[in-house]
This record gives C-alpha cells, sequence and structure tokens, in this order.
C-alpha cells in the first residue's frame, strides 16, 4: 500500500462513460488498488486490473460497513461515475469513515458534460437529482421558477417528458429544455426542446435535463 494513502479509501470519479474521460491520476491509483468497488458497468472498464472486484449494487450501508474494515489492511478504491461529490455514495464513505480516511478524486460530472454538449455556462445555474427520489416535484417547480437555469439527474421513473408535465401542471410558462442523453457513449443524444414537446419525448438511456428560461 502507498504510505501516504495508508488506511484511506480512495473515491474515485470515472466521468459520464467514456473511458478517455477518466484522468491519469484516477487511472494511477485504480491500478494500484488491492480491492476495487464500483458498479458491474464501471468495473467492466478495468478488465487489466489485478485487484479484488466487488460489486456495488443495492448493497450501500452493508458494503460502506465492509470497505472501513477492508481499508485498515489493504488498498481499496471506490469507482463512482461522474464526479464524486455530485450525488454519489461518496457522502455515506465520508461520513463513515471521517474525511481525513479518504482522499476523493475529481471527475468529469454528467452534468458538466451537458452544458458543455449545449453550449451554456454553468456557473450561474441550480442542480437538483431526481435519481432514485420521490416526491421532490415541489422543490424541483421551486428552483425552476427561481434560476434562470437548473440542471437536473433523471431515472427512468423521472424521465424528462414526466419533469415537463409536471412543470406544465404547476402553471410554468413555457421554458427551453434540452435533453441530453447517454453522454459520452456512442448512443449519445442532444436534444433542445420546450415543455410541451417534451410531454411526449421518448428517452431509453441516463439523462440529464437543463430547463432554461427564453
Ligand atoms: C447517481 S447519479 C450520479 C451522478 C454522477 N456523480 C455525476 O457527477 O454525473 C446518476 C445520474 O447521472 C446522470 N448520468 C450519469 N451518466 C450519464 C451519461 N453518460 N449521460 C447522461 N446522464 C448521465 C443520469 O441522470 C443518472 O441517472
Amino acid at each position: 500500500m502507498a504510505e501516504s494513502n495508508k488506511n484511506k479509501v480512495i473515491i474515485v470519479g470515472c466521468g459520464p462513460g467514456l473511458k478517455a474521460y477518466i484522468s491519469p491520476k484516477a487511472l494511477y491509483n485504480i491500478k494500484k488498488a488491492d480491492i476495487l468497488v464500483g458498479s458491474r458497468r464501471l468495473l467492466k472498464l478495468f478488465p487489466g486490473v489485478d485487484a479484488e472486484k466487488i460489486v456495488l449494487e443495492k448493497n450501500y450501508s452493508v458494503l460502506v460497513n465492509r470497505i472501513a474494515d477492508w481499508s485498515v489492511t489493504r488498498q481499496v478504491v471506490v469507482l463512482v461515475s461522474g464526479d464524486p461529490c455530485f450525488f454519489s455514495y461518496t457522502k455515506m464513505i465520508v461520513k463513515k469513515m471521517g474525511r481525513e480516511s479518504c482522499l476523493i478524486i475529481p471527475g468529469i460530472s454528467s452534468m458538466q458534460l451537458a452544458f458543455a454538449a449545449v453550449g451554456e455556462s454553468w456557473d450561474d445555474a441550480c442542480f437538483m437529482s431526481l435519481h432514485g427520489r420521490n416526491n421532490e416535484y415541489a422543490q424541483l417547480i421551486k428552483k425552476v421558477r427561481e434560476y434562470t437555469k437548473v440542471g437536473i439527474l433523471t431515472d427512468h421513473k423521472n424521465t424528462p417528458a414526466v419533469i415537463a408535465r409536471h412543470l406544465l401542471k404547476s402553471g410554468i410558462p413555457e421554458r427551453q429544455m434540452f435533453v441530453c442523453e447517454n453522454l459520452s457513449l456512442p448512443e449519445e443524444s442532444i436534444r433542445e426542446t420546450d415543455l410541451v414537446s417534451a410531454v411526449h419525448l421518448k428517452t431509453t438511456g441516463a439523462s440529464v435535463v437543463i430547463i432554461k428560461k427564453y
């Protein structure tokens, strides 16, 4: 185990999907892992890494305790999609381990890539995640009223079409809507639409939605 990282869990941001977006520092640490923890999709990006591979599914709470135990004697590297400090498992690990026991290596967030894809700055935007959440629409509506731009992480239930329906139902006036799907992957799709048209929009993959005032 490298002396400076002794007993530290390394949490690595793996970007939005394409391996080329992973930083050299992240790759360096991944290669040195004794134990690599991550989703099946992320683990598959590193077939050549000679580490014990642990699949992260819905076993978050059990696994966070194991990560803490393993890290006493072995170098644990946890892979997360996008950036670790943006709506991820990192919060749970840092809460369990303490900040001083974690080394976080940033990654390119799907949100960053979405704003880049549509040529918009994100320094004046507000963000929220509907990924795996229920009933956060009151919060979303408040943000869309208040901010010029709102970036939203979606999931298979909270799709761009469902988001558009909720916003229209709340009486929000028409807005520009960008739907950024499968970012950085071969099936990437970037669509510009409005709330009324988006009500019938079909999406299949992971997507980021940006709502912008006209
Ligand atoms: C659990 S969140 C993780 C966010 C991640 N930490 C980040 O910085 O992108 C997962 C959500 O991120 C978004 N996402 C992740 N990868 C994506 C991609 N390649 N294209 C579009 N959206 C993506 C989707 O909204 C997905 O439901």
